[in-house]
């Protein structure tokens, strides 16, 4: 047993539950909080939790100082501890490993008249949704929380180590990028500005500038949308290449989404265990990707309405809607990039297709599960004359847009980029119902608290 200090800690060396398994048969300190707890006569199993795993311990009453067991007997659930105790492998435990308690100092006890409201028993999303601020600590939340910190990390990683520079571009903006009815306008010192809805305009200068840049940042979009794809602020990551085409595009697409499945499978497999992730679907996100033209997909579709997997039938030429993207992305066992859509359902500044200026020069990738579009991107126009007049014709301010003119005026060529949200990209790679669980406080259509 390690000697007990004045303050009332120990000599035990401080570690976390994901290292303790470096720590066998050692006594060990851990900071963290008490998640649950079985009691049965004179044992005790407090499973303690510490923001990087879960872990029981065991302390038997004959075992340990009276003040430690009365201190850990109806413990109620989220009281802060800091514990020792040495630990055990034990196959059968959860994280194959115990904490045979030997002190606790209890850092803030849950008053028992006013206890933790999330208990374990099921509550429904609405319930933790209004509580989400405490839902984090759950382990399932806590899981996808680390691997969308993955994903961040390994997205920037991917275009860090390819000679990307990560240039920021403004969040606060006097004009739109994907159309102006999905703004959320701001008083800026009594004129109107907007939450930009995407960097992409402001990363094509500093493409220009530099070559190949990305930006990373918060978007918005103010569309009434009432999805489980749909959020108001979210997470985008976005490349930009100059001298890229369209298939240089497709290649960078399938070659960047490999990589952040792949970091996910190797550094965060126990944290996909925890929230029950297939993970063979995950093994076969490999490139290349599957390429449709929007015209194939068009017939895959009609197919599909033909044979009663679709009950609308798809009318040539529109975008497709959600049903469309989720049977459509259920057929591949990996993203399927979906190129050249009709030039009138994309934005303004996308290239159309020499071949047939009826299309753009885009591509929409579909993640597989149904899980429908988390990548959107094209090749920019870079001819002065067409950008302009597809500025005008889409009624857009022509003097705010000036400066971007001046890209296509002063040593244009041709150059291509794509967005992804993060989001979407984490509800896809943890097999999640709804974007709400994969962001600390997802913003909605119907939340904005806490
Ligand atoms: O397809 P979008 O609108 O494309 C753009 O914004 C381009 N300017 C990007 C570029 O070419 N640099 O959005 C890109 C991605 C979508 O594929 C989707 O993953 C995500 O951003 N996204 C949303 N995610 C959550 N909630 C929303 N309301 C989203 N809107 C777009
Ligand atoms: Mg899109």
């Amino acid at each position: 047993m390690p000697e007990i200090t004045a303050t009332g800690t120990t000599t035990a060396p401080l570690t976390t539950i994901a290292n303790i398994g470096q720590h066998v048969g050692q006594s060990v300190k851990l900071q963290g909080w008490l998640y649950n707890s079985r009691e049965s006569g004179k044992l005790l199993f407090p499973i303690f939790r510490d923001g990087t795993g879960t872990i029981q311990g065991v302390a038997h009453k004959a075992g340990v100082p009276a003040e430690v067991f009365d201190a850990l007997k109806g413990l109620t659930q989220e009281s802060s501890v800091i514990v020792t105790g040495k630990v055990r492998e034990d196959k059968r435990a959860h994280g194959g490993y115990e904490l045979d308690v030997e002190t606790v100092e209890v850092v803030q006890r849950v008053p028992e008249a006013d206890p933790y409201p999330i208990t374990l028993k099921e509550h429904g999303t609405d319930f933790l949704m209004e509580r989400r601020h405490l839902w984090v600590r759950s382990p399932r939340q806590s899981a996808i929380l680390r691997i969308r910190a993955e994903i961040m990390r390994a997205a920037a990683e991917y275009f860090d180590s390819n000679g990307f520079i990560r240039t920021d571009p403004p969040i606060l903006t006097p004009a739109a990028c994907e159309g102006t009815s999905t703004l959320f306008p701001v008083d800026y010192f009594g004129d109107e500005a907007f939450l930009t809805q995407s960097g992409q305009l402001y990363i094509e200068s500093t493409a220009l500038a530099l070559g190949k840049v990305y930006s990373f940042g918060p978007t918005f979009r103010a569309e009434k949308s009432k999805t489980r794809r749909h959020l108001t602020e979210f997470w985008m990551i976005e490349p930009e290449v100059a001298f890229m085409d369209l298939d240089g595009l497709l290649e960078l697409a399938e070659n960047f989404l490999s990589h952040i499945v792949q970091s996910v499978l190797k550094n965060r497999l126990p944290e996909l265990g925890v929230i029950g992730r297939d993970i063979e679907k995950l093994k076969a996100i490999n490139a290349p990707f599957p390429r449709l033209r929007y015209d194939e997909a068009c017939e895959m579709l009609n197919q599909a309405h033909k044979d009663g997997h679709l009950e609308a039938p798809f009318e040539y030429g529109n975008d497709f809607g959600s049903p469309d993207e989720t049977w459509l992305s259920s057929q591949f066992d990996r993203p399927v990039m979906v190129h050249r859509y009709p030039a009138d359902v994309k934005a303004f500044y996308m290239e159309p297709d020499p071949q047939d200026p009826k299309f753009a020069m885009c591509v929409d990738v579909l993640a597989p599960e149904g899980y429908g579009e988390i990548i959107g991107g094209s090749q920019r126009v870079s001819s002065y004359e067409l950008l302009k007049s597809r500025i005008e014709h889409h009624g857009l301010p022509i003097d705010a847009f000036q400066w971007y003119l001046d890209l296509r005026r002063y040593g244009s060529v041709p150059h291509s980029g794509f967005g992804m949200g993060i989001e979407r990209a984490v509800a896809w790679i943890c097999g999640l119902e709804h974007v709400r669980e994969t962001i600390p406080f997802a913003r909605t259509l119907n939340r904005i608290y806490p």
